[in-house]
């Protein structure tokens, strides 16, 4: 997506999992906007891969190789961003995600590790940026990756639904114990959107009756909402979710059949 703008101009910003995807998507919106990125993944040359590429949009970048799971390596990320760019503005937590299994087909160590994912890392990097934010008396902007999953049944992924539905409350909590340091905290919940994790949809013709808008999402679209939270254009918004879903929630089960949609599809007459 084409854009260039001073949004972020001279901010620095973390992206857990920016190295591919949305985090990638995320960064490079982010760069494009005027921002310093540091890329914070467990793949190193994705990582550095996407740092070379906020590097030549001009702003200054730090591939960092770490997991999100591993609160000293979660530690040692804040400390060098601050150490390195001068100072810590933007967190997007971006990291998660679960494979498919039925619930009653899935194990205890199974649960655990999805949480481990998908929240402790939460836990671990809002706490490391939020006390260097209020260190460095920064205004901050932590940005919590949600999904539509987390507002809706989502059968095979009860685990992951619990984690981005507890990802949602935990950004209004947060919203709110952060308000008097001047930091706000939002979420962005997307539905479907073109990365590896969603490869076997690309083209799948029936998108179109299930996503209003037709087609699956790009992670520069989640981007531009990601500039736009953490930017002083959302300087009075706090606590919220916003969905990046192509109009499917709004939708809540109507499919589109012919030119017009129906809510349970008819036998043909
Ligand atoms: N893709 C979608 O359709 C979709 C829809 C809704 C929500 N989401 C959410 O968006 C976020 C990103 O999803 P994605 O599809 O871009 O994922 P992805 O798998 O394409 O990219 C994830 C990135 O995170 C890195 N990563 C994975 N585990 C890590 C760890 N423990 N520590 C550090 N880095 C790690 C990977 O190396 C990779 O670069 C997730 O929270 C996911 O739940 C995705």
């Amino acid at each position: 997506m084409e854009t260039s703008n001073q949004l972020l101009a001279g901010k620095v910003a973390i992206v857990t999992g920016g190295g591919d995807g949305i985090g990638k998507g995320i960064a490079l919106m982010f760069a494009r906007s005027g921002a310093h990125v540091v890329i914070a993944d467990r793949a190193a040359s994705a990582a550095e891969e996407a740092a070379a590429e906020v590097s030549r949009l001009g702003r200054r970048s730090l591939a960092i190789n770490m997991d999100v799971r591993r609160p000293e390596m979660v530690k040692e990320m804040v400390r060098r961003t601050v150490a390195e760019l001068g100072g810590l503005d933007i967190l997007v937590n971006n990291v998660g995600g679960s494979p498919r299994q039925a619930f009653l087909d899935s194990s205890e160590s199974r649960w655990l590790k999805i949480v481990e994912l998908n929240l402790n890392s939460v836990f671990f990097c809002t706490g490391a940026a939020v006390r260097a934010m209020i260190e460095g008396q920064r205004r901050g902007s932590i940005i919590n990756i949600s999904s539509i999953e987390g507002s809706r049944a989502a059968p095979g992924f009860a685990v992951y639904s619990a984690c981005k539905g507890g990802l949602d409350n935990f950004t209004k909590t947060a919203a709110v114990e952060f308000a008097q340091h001047g930091i706000r905290v939002n979420c962005i919940a997307p539905d479907v959107i073109d990365t590896a994790v969603t490869a076997d949809l690309r083209g799948n013709p029936n998108l179109d009756r299930v996503i209003p808008l037709g087609r699956i999402g790009t992670p520069e679209e989640v981007g531009g909402v990601a500039v736009f939270l953490a930017s002083d254009l959302a300087s009075y918004v706090t606590g919220v979710t916003i969905l990046v879903d192509g109009g499917t929630f709004a939708a809540c089960g109507w499919q589109r059949e012919g030119s017009g949609w129906v809510n349970v599809p008819r036998p043909d007459k």
